[in-house]
C-alpha cells in the first residue's frame, strides 16, 4: 500500500496520507510528504497544495514507536521547514485529531481548514517531552504565549471552533465536505502574497504571564521535568528570533527524550492500551448486549458505580436492604450530580436525563430484566453469598453477575449460583464515578464472552480496565498490603508517621499512607471496643482519634484540615511499641523506601509468577490509575526495571530481618535480577 499519494484537482495538488490507525508521522509518511512537496515545487502548473489524511484522523503525532531508535531522514523538523518554505500556499485539511507532530505539521502549512468536530493539541508533555518539530516556536506565534502555555504545558487539545476563535484555524468546513472545501480554499488563496509563514510572525506575551502560569500550575507540575522545559521553550519563542528559539527547543527535547521520566510516561501510554487486550481471547468473541444495569447496595461504591452507567444513558435499577439506606444512597447520587453542574462538568439537562434513568427499589423482582447486575454490599463473604444466591434466582438467564468485592474470593461467591460462567469481579475504585481504574476479575469459570463484555463496557464508561486473577486483594490491594504492613511496623520501630509520609510525597505520591488513613477514617472496620487495643489504629480510635473528621488521627488537623505532626499520636504509638517490647531507633529515608516500595515490587513479581496479572505493564497501569503512583515513574514494575532489579533484591536482602515472618522473596524477581533482565 502506498502511504502517501497525490491527486491533481486542476492546479491544486492534493497530498493524501493513508497510514492507519492514526496517521502517525513515521518514516514512510515523512518521506512521502517530502517527495510530494518537491513535486509541487518543481511543477509550474501547480499553484497550491492541500495536505489531508484518510481514515479516522489527521496526523495524530510523531510515531512514538520510533522514539529511542535512530530516526531516518527526512526528520520532521526539516520536513516542516521545507513545507513552510514552499513558495506556493499549503493548506492543512484537518479532521479527527491533529496532535503533536500533526499539529506542528499544520502550523508549518500556510493555512488551516478544519471540520468543527476536529481537535487540535500538543500533548507531548504527557509523554514527558515537548513538541520537538517547531511547535513550541510556531504555536505562540499564532495564538500568543498565554494560550500556548495552556495548550503545550497542559497538553489538552482544543476543539476546532475554539481554534478558529484564537486564529489557529483559518476556516471551518462542513463535516462531510472537508476535502472539497479545502481545495476551494486553496484556490482562493493561490495567488495571495506574501505567504503567511508562521515562523515570520512575532510571538507576543502579556507581562507577567509566565510567572502567573507557573504559580497557578505549581501543584500540577510538581515532580515532572517536561512542563518546565515546555515553559522555557515558549519563553524562547517570545525572546529570541525563530531559528534561535528552534535551537532551544531542540536542546531541550534532546535531553527529555532520553530521560527516565519520558520513558516511564511513554511506557504508560502503551501499557494502558495493552491492558485492554486479553491474551487468548479471540477477537471475535461475541459480546453480550448490556442495555440495563442493576446495582445492589447504594453505599459509597454502589452509588458511584450507578453514576457511570446513568451518565452514558444506560438505565440503572439500584437495590437496597432498607428504605432509609436507599433514600440516603439516591440522595448522595443526586448531590454528586448537582456538584457536577456547579463545577460545569454537566448541564442541568444532562443531570435530569441521568436521574430519570435511575430506579430505586427494595425488591429483587425489579432486577429480573437487567443484563448486568453489580453487587456492592458489605465486604463480608456470608452477606455476599446470600445476595448472590437470591440474585441468581431473580436475574434472567444470561445476565452477568458481578461483584465489586475488594478482597474476597470471586470463585467462592460464584459457587452459590447456578451460572458461575456468568460471574466475575468488577472492582471499581473510590470514588467510583471519578477514578479511572477498573480491575476486571476473571473467575475460574468466567466465560470468554462475559469477560470480553466487561472489558468492552469499561471502555464505554471511560474506565481503564485491567484483567486480574482471583487472589486476596487482586492486583492493587494485594500489593498495598506489604506496603501498609511495613509502614505500620516502621512507626513502631521509631519512624514518625510524617517521616514515612514525607518519603512517599518526595517520591511523587499525592499522599502518604498515614495521610490517606486519616482521610479515609481510622474507624473503618473498627470493632468499637475501646478496651481492645491490638493495633495502633485501635489504640488511636480508642482515644477518639478517628482521623481528619475528628480533628486528629495520626496527625492533628486545624479547622481547614491542615495537618501537623501530633505529639499525642506519637505518644500513643510509642506506648503501644513499648507494650510490645519493640525497641526504638533512628530510621533512614532509604530504609522506609526499601521496606515500603521494594516489598510492593516483590509482591507484583509474585502476582506475575502466579499468573494473576497478564503482564508487568498491567500492574503498572493499576498503580498509576488506581493508587496515585506518579506516572513519571511508570508504575512499580517499570520503576524497578529502571533502578535495576538487582538493586531491589539487594535492598530486600539487606532488610530481610525486619520484613516480618510473612515476607518471602519472589523467585521470579530473584531470577530476573540474577540474569540482568527486566519486567517490561
Ligand atoms: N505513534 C504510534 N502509535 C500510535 C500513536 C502514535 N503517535 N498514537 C496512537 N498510536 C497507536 C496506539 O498505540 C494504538 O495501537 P494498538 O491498536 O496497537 O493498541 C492505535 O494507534 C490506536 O490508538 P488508540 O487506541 O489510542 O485510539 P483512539 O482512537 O482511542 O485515540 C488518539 C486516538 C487520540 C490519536 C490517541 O491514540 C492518542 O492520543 N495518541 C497519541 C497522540 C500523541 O501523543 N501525539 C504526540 C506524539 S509525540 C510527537 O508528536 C512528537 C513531536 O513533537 C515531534
Ligand atoms: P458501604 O457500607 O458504603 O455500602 C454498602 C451498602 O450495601 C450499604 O448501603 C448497605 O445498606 C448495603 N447492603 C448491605 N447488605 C445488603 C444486602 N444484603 N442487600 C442490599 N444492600 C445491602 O460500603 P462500600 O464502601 O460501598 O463497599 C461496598 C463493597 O465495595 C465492598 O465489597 C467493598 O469492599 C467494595 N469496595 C469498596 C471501596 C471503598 O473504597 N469504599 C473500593 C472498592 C471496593
Amino acid at each position: 500500500m502506498t502511504i502517501i499519494t497525490t491527486e491533481r484537482a486542476g492546479d491544486v495538488l492534493v497530498v493524501i496520507s493513508n497510514n492507519p490507525p492514526v496517521n502517525a508521522l513515521g518514516h514512510a509518511v515523512r518521506d512521502g510528504l517530502a517527495k510530494a512537496i518537491d513535486a509541487a515545487a518543481a511543477d509550474p502548473a501547480i499553484k497550491a497544495v492541500v495536505i489531508r489524511c484518510e481514515g479516522r484522523t489527521f496526523f495524530a503525532g510523531a510515531d512514538i514507536t520510533e522514539f529511542g531508535k535512530p530516526m531516518k531522514d527526512p526528520q520532521l523538523p526539516e520536513l516542516l521547514e521545507r513545507i513552510e518554505a514552499l513558495d506556493k500556499p499549503v493548506v492543512a485539511a484537518i479532521h479527527g485529531t491533529a496532535l503533536g507532530g500533526g499539529l506542528e505539521t499544520a502550523l508549518a502549512c500556510h493555512y488551516r481548514v478544519a471540520v468543527p468536530s476536529a481537535k487540535l493539541g500538543l500533548p507531548e508533555v504527557k509523554l514527558g517531552i515537548l513538541p520537538g518539530a517547531g511547535g513550541t516556536q510556531r504555536l505562540p506565534r499564532v495564538v500568543g504565549a498565554e494560550a500556548a502555555l495552556e495548550m503545550i504545558v497542559g497538553g489538552a487539545p482544543i476543539g476546532a471552533k475554539k481554534a478558529a476563535e484564537v486564529g489557529l484555524v483559518d476556516r471551518l468546513a462542513a463535516e462531510d465536505n472537508l476535502a472539497a472545501e479545502a481545495i476551494a480554499f486553496a484556490r482562493e488563496v493561490a495567488d495571495k502574497r506574501p505567504l503567511p509563514r508562521t515562523s515570520e510572525r512575532k510571538a507576543v506575551a502579556e507581562p507577567g504571564v509566565f510567572e502567573a502560569f507557573r504559580a497557578k500550575n505549581a501543584k500540577k507540575m510538581k515532580g515532572f521535568e517536561a512542563p518546565e522545559a515546555c515553559i522555557e521553550a515558549i519563553q524562547a519563542a517570545i525572546d529570541l528570533p525563530f531559528r534561535e528559539g528552534l535551537e532551544v527547543e531542540r536542546r531541550l527535547i534532546a535531553k527529555l527524550i532520553v530521560s527516565d521520566q519520558s520513558k516511564a510516561q511513554r511506557h504508560i501510554f502503551f501499557a494502558e492500551r495493552a491492558a485492554a487486550k486479553v491474551d487468548g481471547l479471540p477477537a471475535d468473541t461475541p459480546l453480550i448486549p448490556v442495555k440495563s444495569v442493576g446495582v445492589i447496595g447504594a453505599g459509597t461504591m454502589g452509588g458511584g458505580i450507578a453514576m457511570n452507567f446513568l451518565s452514558i444513558g444506560v438505565p440503572v435499577t439500584i437495590l437496597e436492604a432498607e428504605q432509609a439506606a436507599l433514600d440516603r444512597g439516591v440522595g448522595v447520587i443526586a448531590k454528586n450530580y448537582a456538584n457536577n453542574v456547579k463545577s460545569g462538568r454537566m448541564t442541568e439537562a444532562q443531570v435530569e436525563k441521568a436521574m430519570a434513568l435511575l430506579k430505586p427499589t427494595l425488591s429483587y423482582d425489579d432486577l429480573a430484566q437487567a443484563d448486568l447486575v453489580i453487587e456492592a454490599v458489605f465486604e463480608n463473604m456470608d452477606v455476599k453469598k446470600e445476595v448472590f444466591a437470591r440474585l441468581d434466582k431473580a436475574a434472567k438467564p444470561g445476565a452477568i453477575l458481578a461483584t465489586n468485592t475488594s478482597y474476597l474470593d470471586v470463585d467462592e461467591i460464584a459457587s452459590v449460583t447456578a451460572r458461575p460462567e456468568y460471574v466475575l469481579g468488577m472492582h471499581f475504585f473510590s470514588p467510583a464515578n471519578v477514578m479511572k481504574l477498573l480491575e476486571v476479575v476473571r473467575g475460574a469459570k468466567t466465560s470468554d464472552s462475559v469477560l470480553a463484555t466487561a472489558m468492552a463496557l469499561a471502555k464505554q464508561i471511560r474506565k481503564i480496565a485491567v484483567v486480574a486473577g482471583v487472589c486476596h486483594g487482586f492486583i492493587g490491594n494485594r500489593m498495598l498490603k506489604p506496603r501498609q504492613d511495613q509502614a505500620g511496623q516502621l512507626i513502631l520501630e521509631g519512624a514518625k508517621p510524617s517521616d514515612v509520609d514525607r518519603v512517599f510525597l518526595d517520591f511523587g505520591f499525592p499522599m502518604g499512607p498515614f495521610q490517606l488513613a486519616d482521610l479515609a477514617g481510622l474507624d473503618i472496620g473498627w470493632h468499637r471496643d475501646p478496651t481492645r487495643r491490638e493495633t495502633v489504629r485501635e489504640a488511636l480510635c480508642a482515644e477518639g482519634r478517628l482521623g481528619q473528621k475528628s480533628g486528629g488521627g495520626f496527625y492533628d488537623y486545624d479547622e481547614k484540615r491542615q495537618r501537623t505532626p501530633s505529639p499525642v499520636a506519637e505518644r500513643i504509638i510509642a506506648e503501644f511499641a513499648a507494650a510490645k517490647g519493640i525497641p526504638q531507633r533512628q530510621i533512614s529515608d532509604e530504609e522506609i523506601r526499601e521496606r515500603c516500595l521494594y516489598t510492593m515490587v516483590n509482591e507484583g513479581a509474585k502476582i506475575l509468577e502466579e499468573g494473576k496479572a497478564q503482564r508487568a505493564s498491567d500492574i503498572d497501569v493499576v498503580w498509576v490509575y488506581g493508587y496515585g503512583w506518579p506516572v513519571y515513574r511508570g508504575g512499580p514494575m517499570l520503576w524497578a526495571d529502571q533502578i535495576g532489579l538487582k538493586t531491589v533484591v539487594d535492598g530486600l536482602k539487606r532488610q530481610a530481618d525486619r520484613l516480618g515472618p510473612d515476607f518471602s522473596l519472589s523467585p521470579l524477581l530473584v531470577a530476573k535480577a540474577e540474569k540482568g533482565e527486566t519486567f517490561n
